[in-house]
């Protein structure tokens, strides 16, 4: 049995919006050995993106446990939750969540600020990235300067520059053509087989879950189908 990167047990998430609370996850059991690749399906409002934030370390649960990689973070304090996430989880996210001040190469490479890589290893990784998303002629662009399909494979490339243990991408090829999604799939796929990381990809496309290796769909907060 392989090790086991993502448990959740129980996972209940309620926002409080003024006087009214808004059950979103309603009570989610979800298992991933290291090295799955596991596709995310459902209706817009699902829960998907909550599910994603959490399991990403960026939100907490109102309710359940959770242990990613050993450690129980669901009772980390802060700091020690996003020292965690810095050197384990690359995110993309659905909305890109770019640095608008920063070019191309400082967004690919801010992640590895954070863990204090050496500046000229990580323009080297970087401008790597980047020339495998296809972007190495729009290194100096700010986001702004760029297309939507553009952006979302800055985003990608920043999410791999740490070289994550767990990948969570939020509709990654949202805004890319068949074509660019196929690449970028394709550019997955292959990292992967290099360095064997878990992969949870939220997805709307029917093609993309049905050629995954497990394909979890939720509908109204929980997990309704679970098959690999
Ligand atoms: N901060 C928040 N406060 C209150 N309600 C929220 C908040 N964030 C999300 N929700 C609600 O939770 C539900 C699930 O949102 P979520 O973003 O997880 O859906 P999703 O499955 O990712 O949908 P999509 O496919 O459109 O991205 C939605 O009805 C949303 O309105
Ligand atoms: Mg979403």
């Amino acid at each position: 049995m392989g090790e086991i990167i993502v448990d959740l047990q129980g996972i209940v998430k309620t926002y409080q919006t003024g006087e009214v609370s808004v059950p979103v996850l309603k009570g989610i059991d979800l298992r991933i050995d290291a090295g799955e690749h596991v596709a995310i399906m459902g209706k817009s409002g699902a829960g998907k993106s909550t599910l994603m934030n959490i399991v990403g370390c960026l939100d907490r649960p109102t309710a359940g446990d959770y242990v990613l990689a050993g450690h129980p973070v669901s009772r980390l304090e802060d700091d020690e939750l996003s020292g965690i996430r810095g050197k384990t989880i690359g995110f993309v996210f659905q909305s890109f969540h770019l640095l608008g001040s920063m070019t191309v190469m400082e967004n690919v490479a801010l992640p590895m600020e954070y863990q204090n890589v050496p500046t000229a290893q990580r323009h080297a990784r970087a401008t790597e990235l980047l020339e495998r998303v296809g972007l190495g002629h729009r290194l100096g662009h700010r986001p702004n300067q760029l297309s939507g399909g553009e952006r979302q494979r800055v985003a990608i490339a920043r999410s791999l520059s740490n070289r994550p243990k767990l990948l969570l991408a939020d509709e990654p090829t949202g805004n890319l053509d068949s074509a660019g999604t196929r690449k970028i799939l394709a550019l997955f796929a292959e990292l992967q087989a290099e360095s064997g990381f878990t992969m949870i990809v939220v997805t709307h496309d029917p093609a993309i879950g049905n050629a995954a290796p497990r394909l979890v769909r939720v509908a109204d907060g929980l997990i309704v189908e679970d098959r690999r």
